[in-house]
């Protein structure tokens, strides 16, 4: 059964990004690339993708700039309302509104590997909204930011499955429940 994945670095106040989509509090910290939660192992099982025109905006600026090529090898969809240029040698499909036939694409795309929805925070919000979330894994990084780009402005309850430290950061996977129960 496909399941589909929220992976992400968060701020300990739960930011994803500073107002102005730095992530150069995140790029700092020291991290084992082989350590507890890391990214190779996770991508391993990962067979598309799905992320925010802000967050694609971002990485097509951080590769443009550092001269590298486009970082993902299975399909990728970009959520956005806009004309955005597709990244060069790269499987980009834009798409926008309800991401329940986005999601249908992935499973399809995606060959029985998991989904990950990279971010930002309304996004995964709104796979979550349609039940379309099974699982979260946060790196907390040592930094409060006050403000910022939010990790999943909903709310929702969650299960702890598990936790690890990689150097800096502070990792918890998370089972999706639902809807905050509230009034109980
Ligand atoms: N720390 C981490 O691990 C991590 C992970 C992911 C992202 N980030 C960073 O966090 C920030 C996230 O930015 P963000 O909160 O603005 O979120 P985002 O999801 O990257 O971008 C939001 C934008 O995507 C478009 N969009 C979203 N859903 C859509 C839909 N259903 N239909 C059409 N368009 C849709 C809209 O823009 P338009 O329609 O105007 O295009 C919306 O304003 C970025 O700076 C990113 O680099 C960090």
């Amino acid at each position: 059964m496909t399941k589909v994945h929220y992976y992400a670095a968060t701020t300990l106040d739960g930011f994803l990004a500073d107002p102005n989509d730095s992530l150069e509090w995140l790029l700092r910290q020291e991290i084992d690339a082989e350590g507890y939660g890391s990214y190779p192992g996770f991508i391993a099982g990962i067979g598309a993708i799905v992320m925010g025109s802000t967050t694609y905006e971002w990485i097509v600026e951080y590769l443009k700039s550092s001269g590298e090529k486009w970082l993902y090898e299975m399909p990728a969809w970009v959520m956005t309302s806009r004309d955005l240029e597709p990244f060069p040698d790269a499987d980009i499909r834009f798409a926008l509104g309800s991401v329940r036939p986005v999601y249908d694409e992935m499973v399809t795309a995606a060959g029985g590997k998991d989904l990950w929805v990279v971010g930002g925070g309304d996004l995964v919000g709104q796979f979550a909204d349609e039940g379309l979330l099974d699982e979260m894994f946060v790196c907390i990084a040592p930094v409060v930011l006050g403000t910022g780009r939010p990790l999943l402005p909903r709310r929702y309850d969650f299960e702890l499955l598990e936790t690890g430290r990689n150097k800096a950061f502070v990792c918890a996977r998370y089972r999706f429940v639902g809807p905050l129960a509230e009034g109980q």
